[in-house]
């Protein structure tokens, strides 16, 4: 192995920064990963909150599953806990001030936060934010522990589409960056697999 650690001339060949395997360093990654962001709801009335949230998976199509990972120390883990519920709101791309309230510690609970949403109620009883592209709606079926956060796996009794001519709200880098103009290159790039030796050629789909 040469001096500098590095194994392979393979691994040499791409100029990796190797950071620790620390909480900023892991932070540091993924914020190099764009994710959608949605708005996690529990209880209704005086008992509701909701918190911004992007750990959000859809896990299985049958059964139906959908799992949400929520800071243990968050006001919503308490109440998913105590309700055996809750509701995920799919933000649009007009919803960043939504989502900056709902991560904000200032925010409301209760009848405020409600109305701050907008939406009413789904049928599990939970809030929803009015203007969201979807929502999904879930019985909690398991809590698993998963460090500082829980994850709350929810078995999915409801579905429901919002204005899904709007495009997503996207997290990325810590900000909200547009998805750009529609339309766009018809062509994005090409992949040579060094292997296959084939050239995959993505298209995107223009916006509505
Ligand atoms: C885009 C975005 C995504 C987030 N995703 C999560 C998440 O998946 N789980 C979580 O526990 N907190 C997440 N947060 C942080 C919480 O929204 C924020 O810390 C909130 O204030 C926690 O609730 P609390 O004030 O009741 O503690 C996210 C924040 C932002 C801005």
């Amino acid at each position: 192995m040469p001096p500098d650690g590095r194994s392979t001339a393979e691994e040499a060949s791409y100029p990796w920064k190797v950071l620790g395997a620390d909480a900023e360093a892991l932070r540091s990654a993924m914020g190099h990963f764009p994710t959608g962001v949605t708005v996690v709801t529990s209880g209704r009335e005086e008992r509701a909150e909701g918190m911004t949230a992007n750990a959000v998976v859809s896990v299985s199509l049958d059964p139906l599953l959908f799992l949400v990972s929520v800071h243990r120390d968050a006001r919503l883990n308490a109440r998913i806990k105590e309700e055996g519920h809750f509701a995920v709101s799919l933000l649009a791309d007009d919803q960043e001030g939504l989502s900056r309230l709902f991560a904000s510690p200032e925010r409301s609970s209760g009848p405020q936060a409600v109305h701050s949403l907008g939406g009413g109620y789904g049928s599990t009883g939970d809030p929803l934010a009015a203007g969201a592209l979807a929502a999904i709606e879930c019985e909690l079926a398991e809590t698993y522990a998963g460090g500082d956060h829980d994850l709350f796996l929810g078995r999915v009794v409801g579905v429901r589409l919002g204005d899904t001519r709007k495009g997503p709200l996207v997290f990325h880098e810590g900000g909200y960056p547009s998805l750009g103009p529609a339309g766009g290159p018809a062509e994005t790039g090409a992949f040579m697999d060094s292997v296959r030796g084939f050239d995959a050629r993505i298209g995107r789909r223009p916006r509505r």
